[in-house]
């Protein structure tokens, strides 16, 4: 695999082996010794990015500079890209200069095009589609508390049809764990693409109790996604209310059970105020594994 562009493309070796790469990564951090100190030795990253970031950003850019190579951050805005430069030739101008990309941006088809022209490694650093490097990090993050997800019910409440949803439909089918989307009905995914889930494993409720009865892991995302703030609300808001993460939420689900967030969290919206502190060792736990996550990532498209 060179690029990481979606969990749709990936098979669960992949991402077996980028999820255990992060783990050792988290292992051996400050080691000079680390099987990864040293890879990206005298290379140059760039990180093209349209939409604001915290984690991924600084995740990326530490990563980098762990792994002995050095960052480029490119706002979008301000490439000649921002005035209406193909995205071809901004790949190939790219793809002579540094050694892997970054990008974050709208629709999925310009990362896929920026791999199909640039040639250098490309991680999808989150589209509209897919955040195929939170994954990762969760994935890691649940098996660093449970040891495995095998067995686990994890379930994703709130915006069912965004692009961390998307991403964790593909990563139950792929790894063939339990995952419930639970979502108001006009939050869901269309049908057609709710028919891709063949395998069993990924179902789609509206029945918070059912959903969270016995579950392992309680995750949710912001309401509204980058790019969304101006989409009429049609009594959205009112609909996901019932999916808010929450202290009666939680007193349902397994006694052992995490609660997860990609962040950044809207307070009082799609999770309260008070579970996100009692919850923070969690929450933050899991933005930290970005890095370690994301180093791994790295090493698989470099080394496989
Ligand atoms: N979770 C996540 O991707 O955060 P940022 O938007 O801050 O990168
Ligand atoms: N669904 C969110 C994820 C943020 C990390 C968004 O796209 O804004």
């Amino acid at each position: 695999m060179k690029h990481l562009l979606g969990i749709q493309h990936c098979t669960a070796s992949d991402l077996e082996r980028m999820i255990e790469l992060g783990e050792a990564a988290k292992r051996d951090r400050g080691s000079a010794h680390s099987a990864h100190a040293k890879l990206l030795d005298n290379q140059v990253w760039g990180l093209i990015f349209s939409k604001a970031s915290t984690r991924t950003r600084v995740s990326f850019e530490v990563g980098v500079r762990e792994m002995g190579g050095t960052s480029l951050y490119l706002s979008a805005r301000d490439m000649q890209l921002g005035r209406g430069e193909p995205i071809e030739d901004t790949a190939r101008v790219l793809g002579r200069m540094v050694h892997g990309a970054i990008i974050r941006t709208f629709e999925q088809s310009d990362v896929e095009t920026f791999a199909k022209y640039s040639g250098i490694p490309t991680i999808n650093a989150l589209t509209d589609e897919e955040h195929p490097c939170q994954i990762i990090a969760d994935l890691l993050t649940v098996r660093e508390r449970f040891g495995t997800w095998e067995g686990r019910k994890i379930v994703y409440l709130g915006d069912g049809d965004n692009n961390m949803s998307r991403s964790w439909m593909w990563a139950a089918e792929r790894l063939g764990f339990e995952l419930v989307i639970a979502a108001p009905e006009m939050c869901m995914p269309s049908k057609e693409y709710q028919q891709q889930f063949s395998s069993g494993h990924v179902t789609f409720t509206g029945d918070v109790e059912s959903a969270v009865a016995d579950a392992s892991v309680l995750y949710t995302d912001v309401w509204v996604s980058m790019g969304q703030e101006d989409m009429e609300d049609n009594g959205r808001e009112a609909a996901l209310q019932a999916f808010q993460v929450n202290h009666e939420m939680v007193k349902k689900a397994a006694d052992d059970a995490i609660v997860l967030h990609c962040l950044p969290a809207y307070r009082g919206k799609e999770i309260t105020a008070e579970l996100l502190e009692e919850r923070q060792q969690e929450i933050f736990t899991q933005a930290e594994n970005r890095l370690h996550a994301q180093k791994g990532v790295m090493q698989y498209l470099v080394r496989g």
